[in-house]
């Protein structure tokens, strides 16, 4: 029996900074030009997404103008918070204020490490593509370095305020013992301390619209959350040996992103480490065109096998593998090992 696995995905930051854009992009079919005609979402959009046959996303995607972010923070606090898998945060590059993006993005850490104490949190620093490239690097670990501090002054403010509730219950539990002469703890003696938590699992990336980096950003949330994928990793290696591959990839069918992946060692020497996204955006780009000179919606399934041939470098292929995924199997170079490979 397939145990369906259910994430719930919260996707958060202020109005206007690129949530709904990116997840159009990712699960919709959306090309990044298409984003401009979004207007704001209005309260929370909720949409599952199906994910390799056993997962299942409930992305929430938060509508982030104030009165909506209060609202999360306040009457709707547990409702939001609560069974939450993974926050992922995104911050505009462009903001002006600054402080009081942070200042917001404090809140809901609060409110996460409160009701989703093992949640996971991705945070995208956005729009870069806005930011002059040769200052992109520093740009980026600027921001994350105060990310993170912010991150773990909120953690600890809660944390403590967490226990200072639990103490407070105790007493208070104590007192009512007390009163009903019992005692169950031998006077003087505390009752155990609660064991501290670890702290919260927090990952940063530079992202935008208009290139492979969101590609890679949210391959690497979703890398996480697919249940036995270790399983699926070893079938790959077997596989990849079997047919004397140098590189193959295993991309879930709706946003092509990289599931799974296995490098030979030869593959290993390719200094291309953004071949994997960069993959994801050119083999997305193929099925737009696909769907478009035949004729079919978008959404409509329209994959043509995909086959590049690089004299005697090396050649690859991509082709639809199982209901849920497509493969792409990059050889070295030879017309008989590429023609048994595709077999
Ligand atoms: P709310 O729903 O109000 O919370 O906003 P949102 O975060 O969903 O913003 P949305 O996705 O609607 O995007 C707002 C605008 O930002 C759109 O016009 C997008 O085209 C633009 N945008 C999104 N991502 C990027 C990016 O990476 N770079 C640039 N330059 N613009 C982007
Ligand atoms: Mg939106």
């Amino acid at each position: 029996l397939k145990k369906v696995k259910k994430q719930k995905v919260l996707l958060m930051g202020k109005s206007g900074s690129g949530k709904s854009s990116m997840r159009s992009i990712i699960f919709s079919n959306y090309l990044a030009r298409d984003t401009r005609r979004l207007g704001a979402t209005i309260d929370i959009d909720l949409s599952h997404v199906k994910f390799l046959g056993n997962l299942t996303l409930n992305l929430w995607d938060c509508g982030g103008q104030e009165a909506f972010m209060e609202n999360y923070l306040s009457q709707q606090r547990a409702h939001v918070f609560s069974n939450v898998g993974v926050l992922i945060y995104v911050f505009d590059i462009e903001s002006r204020d600054v402080d009081r993006d942070l200042a917001t993005y404090v809140n809901v850490v609060s409110a996460l490490v409160q009701y989703s104490r093992d949640a996971r949190v991705f945070v995208l620093i956005h729009k870069m593509d806005l930011i002059q490239p040769s200052l992109r690097e520093d740009v980026f670990d600027q921001r994350a370095a105060l990310v993170r501090r912010k991150t773990a002054e909120a953690e600890a403010v809660m944390r403590k305020h967490q226990q200072q509730q639990l103490l407070l219950q105790q007493q208070q539990q104590q007192q009512q013992q007390q009163q009903q002469h019992q005692h169950p703890h031998p006077a003087g003696r505390p009752s155990p301390s609660p064991t501290p938590e670890p702290s919260i699992h927090l990952q940063l990336f530079a992202t935008s619209i208009w290139d492979q980096s969101l590609y890679k950003a949210w391959a690497s949330i979703i890398h996480d959350l697919v249940p036995n994928l270790s399983v699926i990793e070893t079938q790959l290696a077997s596989l990849g040996v079997a047919i004397d591959a140098d590189e193959i990839l295993l991309f879930e069918r709706t946003s092509f992103l990289v599931v799974s992946r296995w490098t030979s060692r030869e593959g290993d020497r390719n200094p291309y480490g953004d071949r994997f996204e960069r993959m994801s955006n050119i083999l997305k780009s193929w099925k737009h065109t696909c769907s478009k000179y035949t004729g079919t919606p978008r959404n409509a399934e329209q994959f043509s096998d995909f086959e590049y041939k690089m004299g005697a470098i090396f050649s690859m292929f991509a082709t639809k593998f199982t209901t849920n995924t497509y493969i792409l199997v990059c050889m070295p170079p030879g017309e008989a090992r590429f023609n048994s490979a595709k077999l």
